[in-house]
């Protein structure tokens, strides 16, 4: 039984009947006929392409990050190339390409995520492995139709919010750390829950607000040039992304540009008489009443 809270009881009984979705172990037949990533073509979409020393940092951190936070035998041995095996990072990095090859440019914005996601952290006492690699998994489940990420949902007993059920396009987050837990073996809760709230924030701000890394993978994902091109193409702007940018190089304060994201998200929907997700509203109260009480006044 899935549980959904708050208490909201949609129904699921027809999801129940259908056919169960692919099983979360990548099809490698798929896969060993993909067009593999060398190192270097990874290196450059992740660096800033200004010389050796970034680039070599993004791998050796990714490789940190493999060795303290995956379990590479759970998926290094069974995958090759010719004669050629993977590395784990090779592997991981195939398996999000093969994810999100849906959309072009979606698997090169999981990499800028990762990057900027890495470059951020130690200015926050954020672990720069931890922050690579939920950058890299953040979008692991975006490729999935909503009816299979429902399913997937339903079948795992994923927790998922009113909000996640309502548009359902938002449970690629939730299935999203999932699958890359399985798939990877992850199990570190701080990455895991950095994939979980990425796209609409904490489910319950007051009882578990966002940590550092959670905000961070929010930031990196929202700045990306990408996400500019994306929506310059139907016409709207990246509103997210020019202020998250302006109050971090403002600030520096992740409370506060967070404060803005969620601003600006309650903003937008009103602005354009849509519905507001609820948890924009919690994670922007939560922040505005806690960034009142430190500057001691009380909220309206
Ligand atoms: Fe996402
Ligand atoms: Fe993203």
């Amino acid at each position: 039984m899935i549980t959904i809270y708050p208490k909201v009881q949609p129904d699921f009984n027809n999801l129940q009947k259908q056919n169960k979705i692919a099983p979360s172990k990548p099809d490698t037949k798929r896969l060993a006929n993909f067009k593999l990533i060398n190192p270097p073509d990874y290196v450059l979409f992740a660096g800033n392409g200004k010389g050796k020393k970034t680039e070599a940092s993004f791998d050796e951190v990714f490789d940190r990050a493999i060795r303290d936070y995956c379990k590479p035998e759970l998926f290094t041995e069974k995958v090759t190339n010719g004669d050629k095996e993977l590395t784990p990072a090779e592997v991981i990095l195939n398996r999000v390409r093969n994810a999100t090859e849906y959309e072009e440019g979606r698997f090169e914005h999981s990499l800028t995520v990762a990057k900027k996601a890495q470059e951020l952290a130690p200015a926050h006492n954020v672990s720069p492995e931890k922050a690579l690699l939920a950058g890299v998994i953040h979008d692991y489940a975006k490729g999935m139709s909503n009816e299979e990420l429902l399913q997937y949902a339903l079948l795992n007993e994923l927790k998922v919010t009113k909000d996640e059920i309502t548009v359902p396009s938002k449970l690629h987050a939730p299935v999203g750390a999932h699958k890359a837990g399985e798939d990877f073996g992850i199990t570190d809760e701080e990455i895991l829950r950095a994939v979980r709230t990425h796209s609409l924030g904490s489910e319950d701000p007051e009882n578990k607000p966002l940590s550092d890394l959670d905000k961070i993978i929010i930031i990196a994902d929202n700045v990306d040039p990408w996400k500019d091109r994306k929506k310059k193409e139907k016409g709207k702007e990246n509103i997210e992304g020019s202020l998250i940018t302006e109050t971090y190089k403002k600030t520096k304060d992740l409370d506060k540009v967070m404060l803005d994201y969620f601003r600006c998200k309650i903003v937008k929907a009103l602005d354009s008489s849509k519905q507001i997700r609820q948890q924009y509203i919690d994670n922007y109260n939560y922040l505005a009443n806690k960034a009142n009480s430190n500057s001691g006044t009380s909220a309206s």
